[in-house]
């Protein structure tokens, strides 16, 4: 390589990385906020990837499989009492969120909806385990109507 060639890419590689800092100084790292709000969503999506296959089975649209139901369920009950710190009133205000601003004001209220949800999906884990598909298949419709509470009360379409 010629020596002015050499000058060239590596001026060129040095523009390129001055643009580069530049942007991620203009988006900045996530803030607190973010964070919080990316580790809620994350629950919610590894829950629901939980609970798709569980309501499947509820609904006779697959076949019981007790085990599958048994492991999907305990995997839910541990994940549900996460859900409460993800709501810490750091996040409040964050963008790209769906919660509705007025849970702020209705903290209590919210905070009895999700222990719904904890305490329905710990009863659903205990329930799976006995393999009865009648009794399970209630107790998952008795969580689903927790998820369906809150939200119809506190979630943005
Ligand atoms: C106590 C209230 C509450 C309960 C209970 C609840 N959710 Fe939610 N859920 C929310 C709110 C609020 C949002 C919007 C979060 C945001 O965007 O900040 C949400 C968002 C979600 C999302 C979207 C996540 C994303 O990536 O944007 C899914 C999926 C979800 N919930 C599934 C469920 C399921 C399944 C249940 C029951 C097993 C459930 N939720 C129970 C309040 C609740």
């Amino acid at each position: 390589m010629s020596i002015r060639i050499a000058i060239r890419t590596l001026m060129l590689s040095v523009a390129a990385s001055i643009a580069l800092t530049g942007a991620a100084l203009a988006d900045g790292p996530p803030s607190k906020a973010e964070k919080i709000l990316a580790y809620r969503k994350a629950l919610y999506q590894v829950i629901v990837w939980n609970v798709g296959p569980m309501g499947a089975m509820a609904q006779d649209k697959a076949p019981f499989n007790a085990p599958e139901f048994e492991l999907r369920a305990e995997r839910v009950a541990e994940l549900t009492p996460m859900l409460a710190e993800s709501y810490s009133p750091e996040s409040k205000g964050v963008e790209n969120s769906k919660l509705k601003p007025e849970m702020w004001g209705n903290r209590a209220d919210f905070d009895a909806k999700l222990k719904d949800l904890v305490d329905r999906s710990a009863a659903l884990a205990e329930v799976a385990k006995t393999g009865d598909p009648a009794k399970t298949k209630a107790a998952f419709f008795s969580m689903a109507d927790a998820c369906k509470a809150c939200h119809d009360k506190y979630k943005a379409d």
